[in-house]
């Protein structure tokens, strides 16, 4: 990726603290190096206490790395440069509740340095986009959380920036609100803009972005595109309408990793081939089949199983 391709980079980043039980180091970040292309949408996924805030408290120039560096547009992160074409919406906020929509708009146009006219103007464009133009007059206080965090969106766009970053935007929402949340964001990235992702929600990220980062305890165990985690080997699930113990043992016997509950066979196969060659074994036993169902693996079970892996120590 060249300088104007990459909108975020790190490079060998680790930031240390000292604040564990009796004081002892926590390493939330170790050597980690990533890129964001510009135009991306970038999912940082990992538990809790993986990294995830620490990441972005570094990209945004509020937290110093231990070692290695971080960049926004080429930039250093610790120049106030780098933050000048940058929007974001931090975890857990909490927006004054006795403004309005509007007002909080206003607020947040002001700190950053925006004419009363322009914010007024890419406010009502931007609580459009979010469908929150209806409740722009109504105190924050009467929101729920879905609505909270669309405002949320709004403000982290208001000055009309070219990276976004937003740490969990949707936790504590509903999955209409999530739902919400994500149509907006696939919004945002039509407009060109870079959105950088923290979650923890799986799911989200693999519906919503297009690269993705995991962290497990401060460490990078896996990066790439979204469809390249969910790789692995193709599972099936062979509905049959009925199987009679003994070719269900014989099923067993060829294939040990199968799964059998009544008539149903689950299994997980190299290739196709071993599909073809099993259904050819039902059939010439003369048992009858109702479906064959590939089942897709999930970025869950991706991730499920690398950081299983990494505890293990593979
Ligand atoms: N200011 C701090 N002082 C001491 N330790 C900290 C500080 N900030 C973060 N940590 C520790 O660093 C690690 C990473 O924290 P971080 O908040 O970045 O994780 P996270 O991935 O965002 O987690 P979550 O999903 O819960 O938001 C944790 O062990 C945390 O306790
Ligand atoms: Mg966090």
């Amino acid at each position: 990726m060249t300088a104007e391709t990459t909108a975020i980079r790190t490079t060998n980043l680790s930031k240390s603290f000292w604040g564990g039980l009796r004081g002892q180091e926590v390493k939330a970040l170790c050597d980690v190096s990533l890129e964001v292309a510009t135009g991306d949408i970038f999912g940082l996924l990992g538990p809790n206490g993986a990294g995830k805030t620490t990441m972005i408290k570094i990209l945004l120039g509020s937290l110093r790395p231990s070692s290695g560096s971080a960049s926004i547009s080429g930039l250093d992160s610790t120049r106030w440069r780098a933050r000048q074409r940058v929007g974001f919406l931090p975890e857990n906020h909490r927006f004054p509740l006795y403004q309005t929509g509007m007002q909080m708009m206003y607020h947040f146009g002001g700190l950053a340095g925006m004419s009363r006219s322009d914010i007024k103007t890419r406010a009502t464009e931007l609580l459009e986009l979010v469908d929150m133009s209806r409740w722009h007059k109504t105190k924050i206080k009467k929101y729920s959380k879905g609505m909270m965090q669309r405002l949320g969106l709004a403000q982290a766009m208001l000055s009309d920036p070219d990276i976004i970053f937003l740490d969990e935007p949707t936790d504590g929402v509903d999955p209409i609100g999530r739902r919400e949340i994500r149509d907006i964001l696939l919004n945002i990235k039509k407009q060109g803009k870079t959105v950088f992702l923290n979650s923890h929600l799986l799911a989200e990220v693999e519906a919503v972005c297009d690269h993705v980062a995991i962290l497990d305890k401060g460490k990078m165990i896996k990066t790439g595109p979204v469809s390249g985690l969910i790789g692995g080997k193709p599972s099936y699930k062979i509905e049959t309408k009925h199987l009679s113990p003994e070719v269900a043992d014989r099923v067993s016997h060829l294939y040990p990793d199968s799964k059998i509950v009544g008539h149903l066979i689950s299994m997980t196969f190299d290739d196709a081939l071993q599909v073809n060659a099993l259904i050819d074994l039902l059939r010439q036993n003369g048992v009858e089949l109702i479906s064959v169902s590939p089942r897709k693996i999930s970025l869950e079970d991706s991730f499920m199983q690398l950081i299983k892996g990494e505890a293990a120590g593979e």
